[in-house]
């Protein structure tokens, strides 16, 4: 299966795992679980905006670092920009913050509250260089797109 399909067949039970739930916890665990469970990747979850700084949320895999200040590391660059990053290689990123010394590329989407601010990034990480592409972009902020809409944040 390409990933395109793979991103098709997972979108509508995303949709249907999330509908309903207003929980924001709740909901970006369930995400964070199933987009790991179905891609394999090394790191998968949410960092929430409070203040000037993210805080770790919902997640799968490896432990990660608690606080990204905004600007800070791709998760940082992400919500500052407003929008999402994708980084072929970690090492050439300025400033990437390496939770893990084993992610080797990394996307980073924005998820908006329903005033259009940044509440939260999703944040996934690779072992592989390149994982990430146009693809990866769409469907993910399409995801977030849903979250955005589904959540009561704050
Ligand atoms: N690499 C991220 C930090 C978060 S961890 O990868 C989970 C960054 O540079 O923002």
């Amino acid at each position: 299966m390409t990933k395109q399909e793979k991103y098709e067949e997972l979108l509508p039970q995303v949709l249907g795992l999330i509908e309903g739930e207003t929980n924001a916890v709740s909901v970006m665990a369930n995400v964070a679980a199933m987009l790991h469970d179905t891609f394999g990747w090394w790191w998968t979850g949410f960092y929430t905006a409070s203040g000037d700084q993210l805080e770790l949320g919902p997640f799968q895999g490896p432990v990660a670092c608690y606080r990204i200040k905004r600007g800070r590391g791709v998760c940082g660059t992400a919500w500052e920009r407003n929008e999402t990053v994708i980084v072929p290689d970690v090492e050439q990123f300025p400033g990437h913050i390496a939770c893990s010394s084993l992610s080797r590329s990394e996307i980073v989407v924005p998820v908006h509250d329903p005033q259009g601010a940044v509440v939260a990034v999703l944040d996934i990480d690779s072992k592989d260089l390149g994982t990430f592409d146009e693809t990866d972009r769409i469907y993910l902020e399409k995801l977030a797109s849903a979250l955005s809409k589904t959540v009561v944040w704050g």
